[in-house]
């Protein structure tokens, strides 16, 4: 059944007040809801009386339905698939609902949930219902008290607000009752009883209230929360700062969790978090993880405002709160890190997966206008596009235009459940702006196209920039309008320095694209300039324009746009890489790509750029941005291709590698500051190189770097050097001890089974299917799944393409066997197949077999359903 947002419709009914009481146990915890109804005076009256009650519920056991004290007789309620309909008597009334669950048979980590002994929850966006009868829909918003009941050896039961009542009762057992005064859907709610224990910090508030700041973890972890507490003291600043967003309770807890679906989840005053995304130490957590972790602590704690205080009509918002949340996030990170390389990040994933997204069967727009299964809908598109929207209305406005209709948003909006629209609305009304255009970004699907041309008219002194814009067809789909498309720009001259574009002296303007072919003129231009396009990459599109190599190589070493002069390097690579394919694919010899290594090796020399951006310059395409940008994807071409590169590069370069990389390897005491993790990050890319050259002495680094182990992100990028290029038994023999001296932390061991999917020379499937049986892995457990299937289905393009079709079938019957377990990791990990249409021939039957084989091996869960459906019916 497909849901459309066409149909919605306001609630029947208003939940006043929810009281929750849970009595845990594994098998049959008790649930007992006692709801305040009232009729909705904003709902269609109708001519027929009050309209029947509609209780979501999935998966519980009904005890007893109850109204205003009185057991209902049966004939007053039906109980169907998914919920439960309730005759209505009187306009207000208090209902008492009790039902079991069962937390410990919970594999799909919605609802209420067993992670090694804890209990805790996830209900975004459609998990309350899999805990009790309700309204599970966001537009409902209820204050709740919840009492927790547990066994002594649960000591910390939590819920969100605050604490306001404890004890024991006669049997002995825990009680604890939890009250939040905040109005909330039902998707915040979140429950947690463990034997944990906790670090506690304090924040005082730019209006000077005192709040209480607590992690917490299994015992074993308790030293791996720094971080995240610095970090969230960041945030909460930051948003105090940057937005005038200041935290509304007296308490605000974070809690890790071993199983856990996603990064994390926002539950008001009570952030659940994957463990993965909020523990770290220096010896067990790489760099990369200490800036995710940086981030995600700063979502969630955004999130109070962006998505709490102000929420979500209904699902098809979800980027209300997620593109803006990610916007702001995105904007703390580049603010406590290096601007340009989180900006250069996150266009990567943008370009890689998102863009494959756009142009896939699951296409949808940044507001989805239908959905089977919600899940499948938290996506790149509503995620990071939709920060991409936020960003270029940022853009458009500018800051402080863009600022004055947050506020008016977070004013206007502050406890009401809203859309999209009433976002874009605010931001007009603030500032007296017309976005009416620019709303098709939130209902147009794909990836528009921008090819741009010039021509300079050297007696008039006129550069002509012609730009045209057009949105491929999606599915369901055809026929896009112009966009409104911000294109920052800038003029180069000679000398390398931006030509004055106005009187004043300005060298940057933002082009605003509003027709499907449009032209800017630049007057009193001295000379042919060469146009730093899209800086900042200020819309998410694709640009064209036909730039020579030697042009690209002067931008690398010019543009001040660090992002554009990133950019530049990667557009010379992948000329080189397109024009090896076509050798490969022709079966001649390969050419040494000379324009790139020039390229290269005047990046690598430059002492005067931040290392960090260097490492970036230096990073080739991936294999899979590379197939984003074919046509018709030839895996082994790309493969070929990429890896004739990277080994010129690296014989090519090798005394100016290592040179560099014995100048960075500075023994000092680590620090995740930006300035360290960017000399490392430059660092360990030097390191790789060398090891592509599989000489000895360059082994010989990544050993010693190995076994110093003085940080997690030397040691991982050592061991990861030596699993890619050094003889197998020497691999084996690193992992094997690598393995024994962490083997009781999970995340190394998840790190550890990464190495190794991933590797293209180690990671073949034989390896993979091994560290299935590992004593290590668990299929219950996402974190594990994404590290071994995950890796070797999205990150290890040799091995998972290989020819005979090996690969594809090893992921659909991962992706059978998941979707019994977990259907929502299952509709995730079977992404990489859903592509198809794009290889060349006869990969695309091998992968399209593989997919009817999911299909037609029976009762598939909704999320799968629907993306294998939507795939196979391109
Ligand atoms: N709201 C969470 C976040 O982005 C993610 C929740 C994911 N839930 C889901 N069903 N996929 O911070
Ligand atoms: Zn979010």
């Amino acid at each position: 059944r497909t849901i459309y947002l066409k149909d919605y419709k306001v609630p029947d009914y208003l939940i006043d007040h929810t009281e929750l009481t849970f009595d845990l146990d594994p098998q049959a915890t008790l649930v007992k809801s006692r709801l305040k109804v009232r009729r909705n005076p904003a709902a269609d009256p109708g001519d027929s009386g009050l309209p029947a009650l509609w209780l979501d519920g999935v998966d519980l056991e009904l005890l007893s339905v109850s109204i205003n004290g009185k057991l209902l007789p049966a004939q007053r309620y039906q109980e169907m698939t998914g919920g439960l309909l309730l005759a209505v008597e009187t306009p207000e009334f208090e209902l008492e609902v009790q039902n079991r669950i069962a937390p410990e048979s919970n594999t799909s980590l919605e609802g209420l949930y067993l992670s090694n002994g804890m209990y805790c929850t996830q209900c975004e966006a459609e998990g309350f219902r899999k805990i009790t009868f309700y309204p599970d829909r966001p537009d409902v918003m209820s204050i709740f008290t919840t009492t927790i009941v547990a066994p002594a050896s649960y000591p910390v039961l939590l819920s969100n607000g605050n604490k306001i009542d404890s004890g024991t009762t006669q049997d002995g057992r825990l009680r604890v009752t939890w009250e939040d005064p905040f109005a909330k859907p039902a998707y915040l709610f979140a429950l947690v009883a463990g034997d944990l224990q906790y670090v506690e910090d304090t924040f005082t508030t730019s209006s000077g209230r005192e709040v209480k700041l607590q992690l917490f973890t299994e015992a074993r972890n308790i030293r791996k929360c720094e971080h995240a507490m610095v970090s969230l003291k960041h945030a909460m600043r930051w948003d105090e700062e940057v937005y005038g967003r200041e935290y509304d309770l007296d308490i605000f807890m974070i809690v890790a969790v071993d199983h856990f679906n996603m990064g994390a989840m926002e539950n008001k005053g009570l952030n659940i978090f994957n463990s993965a995304c909020v523990l770290a130490s220096p010896e067990t957590a790489t760099d990369a993880a200490f800036q995710r972790i940086e981030s995600i602590v700063a979502h969630e704690y955004f999130h109070n405002w962006s998505g709490n205080r102000v929420t979500c009509r209904d699902w098809f918002q979800l980027s209300l709160k997620e593109g803006f949340t990610v916007f702001r996030d995105a904007e703390f990170s580049a603010d406590m890190n290096s601007r340009a390389v989180k900006r250069i990040e996150d266009v990567t994933v943008l370009r890689t997966a998102q863009f494959a997204e756009d142009g896939g069967p699951m296409s949808h727009p940044v507001r989805p206008d239908s959905y089977m299964e919600i899940s499948n809908f938290y996506t790149l598109t509503v995620y990071e596009k939709g920060a991409e929207v936020v960003r270029m209305i940022h853009t458009i406005l500018g800051p402080e235009a863009f600022r004055r209709g947050s506020d008016l948003y977070f004013e206007r909006h502050d406890g009401c459940a809203v859309t999209c629209e009433d976002f874009v609305v605010a931001m007009e009304d603030a500032n007296d702006a017309d976005l009416k255009q620019f709303r098709r970004w939130y209902s147009q699907a794909g990836t528009p196209v921008l090819d741009v041309e010039d021509r300079y008219d050297e007696d008039k002194g006129e550069y002509t920039l012609k730009i045209r814009q057009h949105t491929p067809d999606t599915p369901g789909q055809k026929d896009k309008l112009p966009l409104c498309i911000p294109v920052t720009t800038a003029l180069l001259g000679a000398d390398g320095k931006e030509l004055p574009l106005n009187q004043a002296g300005a060298t940057e303007t933002t082009l605003l694209l509003t027709e499907a072919c449009q032209e800017f003129v630049f007057g009193n231009i001295k000379e042919r300039p060469l146009p730093s396009l899209l800086r900042g990459f200020s819309a998410p599109v694709k640009l064209r324009y036909d730039y020579r190599d030697h042009q690209l190589q002067f931008l690398m070493r010019h543009d001040s746009d660090e992002f554009n002069r990133w950019d530049a390097g990667q557009r010379l690579a992948l000329n080189a890489l397109a024009a090896l394919q076509v050798q490969f694919r022709a079966g001649e010899a390969l050419r040494t790509p000379d324009a790139l290594i020039a390229g290269y090796a005047s990046v690598l020399g430059n002492g005067a750029l931040d290392p960090a951006l260097v490492a970036k310059m230096l990073a080739l395409p991936s294999a899979q941005e590379l197939a984003e940008q074919e046509g018709e994807i030839h895996a082994a071409a790309i493969i070929a291709a990429r890896e004739f590169v990277r080994n010129a590069i690296a014989d090519a370069l090798k005394p100016e590698f290592l040179a560099r990389y014995r100048q960075l390897d500075q023994r000092t005491p680590y620090s995740a500051e930006a300035a360290d993790i960017a000399r490392r990050s430059l660092k360990n890319t030097c390191l790789a190189y060398l090891c592509a050259t599989m000489d000895d002495d360059a082994l010989d680094l990544a050993r010693s770097q190995l076994a110093r182990g003085e940080n997690m992100t030397d040691s991982a990028s050592a061991l990861g050097a030596l699993v890619e290029f050094g003889p197998v038994e020497d691999a084996e023999q690193h992992l094997e001890s690598f393995y024994q001296q962490w083997q009781q932390d999970t995340q190394v061991v998840e790190t550890w089974f990464g190495l190794q999917s991933t590797s293209a020379s180690y990671g073949t499937l034989e390896r993979v299917q091994q560290l299935l049986g590992h004593s290590a892995f668990e299929l219950t457990n996402p974190n594990k799944v994404r590290a071994v299937i995950g890796g070797f289905a999205m990150r290890n393009f040799k091995q998972f393409h290989k020819e005979d079709g090996s690969g594809y079938e090893f992921l659909s019957d991962q992706v059978i066997a998941l979707d019994k377990l977990n259907p929502q990791i299952a509709a995730r990990l079977v992404t990489p197949l859903t592509r198809w249409k794009k290889y060349a021939a006869s990969d695309a039957g091998l992968i399209k077999s593989a997919l009817q084989r999911i299909a037609e091996c029976g009762s598939l869960s909704r999320d799968l359903f629907e993306v294998v459906s939507k795939s196979l019916s391109e």
